[in-house]
């Protein structure tokens, strides 16, 4: 497995403009991308951006709200009413190589690669196979 960077934290919210609030007036945040709606995913998205050091590219907090009746993040919400942190994704140079990796060591990935937030493929592998994180696997964008 090549561990890349940390591309984002999701963080699952009852409201993205209270979030934003959030992580502009107390964590100082001041990119803060336009919302969007990905509705395959039953979720309505937002990243803000965390900067790195030294001019090098930080990472993101997603922030996620349900959207529709039959998002897959209601019962998650109604556990943690406040919201709460939900994912982390890590980048790879090559998703279809990362697959094989995790399912030869018995890892369970949920369902195939699929295109996510940042229009890149995705797969998502079993919190409790991964010490209770829900972990998100992204290949790299190929403009990085
Ligand atoms: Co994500």
């Amino acid at each position: 497995m090549k561990l890349g960077r940390l591309n984002h934290i999701g963080v699952v919210t009852p409201s993205i403009p209270e979030s934003i609030a959030h992580w502009r007036d107390v964590m100082g945040a001041t990119k803060i991308h336009d919302p969007f709606d990905l509705p395959a995913q039953g979720v309505k998205v937002c990243f803000v951006d965390t900067p790195g050091a030294n001019g090098t590219e930080g990472s993101q907090i997603e922030l996620i709200e349900p959207l529709g009746e039959d998002s897959p993040i209601h019962g998650f919400l109604a556990k943690n009413p406040l919201g709460r942190q939900h994912h982390v994704c890590f980048e790879v140079p090559d998703i279809h190589a990362a697959k094989a990796e995790f399912e030869a060591m018995g890892k369970r990935v949920l369902g195939e690669p699929r295109i996510g937030a940042h229009g890149t493929l995705i797969f998502f592998v079993h919190p409790k196979d991964m010490g209770g994180m829900l972990t998100e696997i992204m290949e790299t964008p190929k403009d990085h």
